[in-house]
């Protein structure tokens, strides 16, 4: 995607070869600030404290940061230490586990004078890997924005609404569900999105929106309890999220508050989507309820951040001082709720043998 013009990625080497550039998304949409990883230990950081989120973009933000551990010491120790560390920075997206299981699986048959090189090269596989395969899923996804709009009126829009951020800046391009929509937008089909803020770290209304303005695509952001309200109302086509981890038989683990969309969803008639690239697959698991879920700091629920009218920008308390808060990060959207799953080889039915028709070489591990 471009931003004012140029070309960009929420991550990529930097101009002297030297580090990993990534967009700092605690600073959006207020400003646009561009960090420096250069160590495993920024890398680290970065995943932990969410400069970088969204399950692709974690994944290859790890991949980069085995890279730049790698520069510092390639040795048998070295590298486990690597992925120990980026697999505690966060719980649930699996493709963090994903990156890091592939890089162990090309460096370490390597002597390591050679894997600093491969490291670099397979990172940046990794990365053009995902930009490849969100395009996949938008291709998919165009064609059933293109079945609804066959059901409009002339220059009246599809309503599509997402939960959370799953756009460009939570992959290395493209985001997974909103790779649809700007390939609908792009090919001169009128959309229309209702961004759910998404609390508590709003990558709704700080993120998505950010994104959908800077591409110029008609949107609203709204209140994450509104969704239900614009479903019984006929003012939602499709909903279309991202997702954290997919179980083999189709259980969907995302940004909390998702299941509460597919639930109302489902009692309005309103399809809900999935779009799921195959690194996000845990073939392993076959029931939701066994993906571990992220609690996060109290300081997300306790307060919120904005942006002063002196350009300040501030956390303001807005619970009680002796309340406590729970903070849960992701729910489980069972398959049964979900119309369909938008993978890079076609949309597949919420089910082992919907993801296995299109996946078979995962036959004998799901
Ligand atoms: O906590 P986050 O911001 O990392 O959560 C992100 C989401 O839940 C996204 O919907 C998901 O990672 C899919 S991103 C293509």
């Amino acid at each position: 995607m471009k931003v004012k013009g140029t070309p960009m990625r929420p991550i990529q080497p930097s101009a002297d070869g030297q580090a990993v550039s990534i967009i700092d998304q605690t600073k959006l949409p207020h400003e646009f600030v561009l960090a420096r990883l250069e160590t495993l230990a920024d890398a680290a950081n970065a995943i932990r404290a969410m400069l970088v989120r969204g399950a692709p973009l974690i994944g290859a933000t790890a991949a980069y940061g085995v890279w730049l551990a790698m520069r510092a010491d390639a040795s048998d120790e070295a590298l486990e230490n690597a992925i120990d560390t980026l697999a505690a920075t966060r719980p649930t997206a699996i493709n963090l586990r994903w990156a890091l299981e592939d890089m162990r699986g090309t460096l370490a048959p390597l002597p390591p004078a050679d894997r600093p090189a491969a490291a670099f090269a397979r990172a940046g596989a990794i990365a053009d890997e995902d930009v490849a395969i969100n395009h996949a899923i938008g291709r998919h996804g165009l064609e059933i924005i293109r079945r609804l709009v066959a059901g409009k009126r002339p220059g009246e829009p599809v309503n599509i609404l997402t939960h959370c951020n799953a756009g460009w800046l939570a992959t290395v391009d493209w985001g997974t569900a909103t790779s649809p929509i700007y390939q609908a937008h792009d090919a001169g089909i009128p959309v229309h999105v209702w961004v759910d803020e998404t609390r508590p770290r709003n990558q709704g209304a700080g993120l998505t929106a950010w994104e959908l303005a800077n591409h110029g695509v008609p949107h609203k952001v709204i209140v994450d309890n509104a969704g239900g309200h614009l479903m019984q109302h006929g003012l939602v086509d499709m909903v279309i999220v991202g997702t954290d981890r997919t179980t083999a038989t189709g259980d969907v683990c995302n940004k909390i508050g998702t299941y509460l969309k597919a639930l109302a969803a489902r009692d309005n008639g309103v399809p809900f989507y999935v779009a799921l690239p195959s690194p996000t697959i845990d073939w392993s698991l076959s029931d939701g309820r066994a993906i571990p879920i992220e609690e996060r700091d109290a300081a997300e629920v306790t307060h919120v951040w904005g942006r002063t009218v002196d350009g300040e920008v501030l956390p303001v308390r807005v619970t009680p001082e002796e309340s406590s808060v729970a903070n849960y990060g992701f729910d489980v959207t069972p398959a049964r709720l979900v119309t369909g799953l938008i993978t890079e080889r076609g949309i597949a039915e919420a089910s082992r043998e919907g993801l296995l028709a299109l996946f078979p070489e995962y036959r004998a591990r799901a």
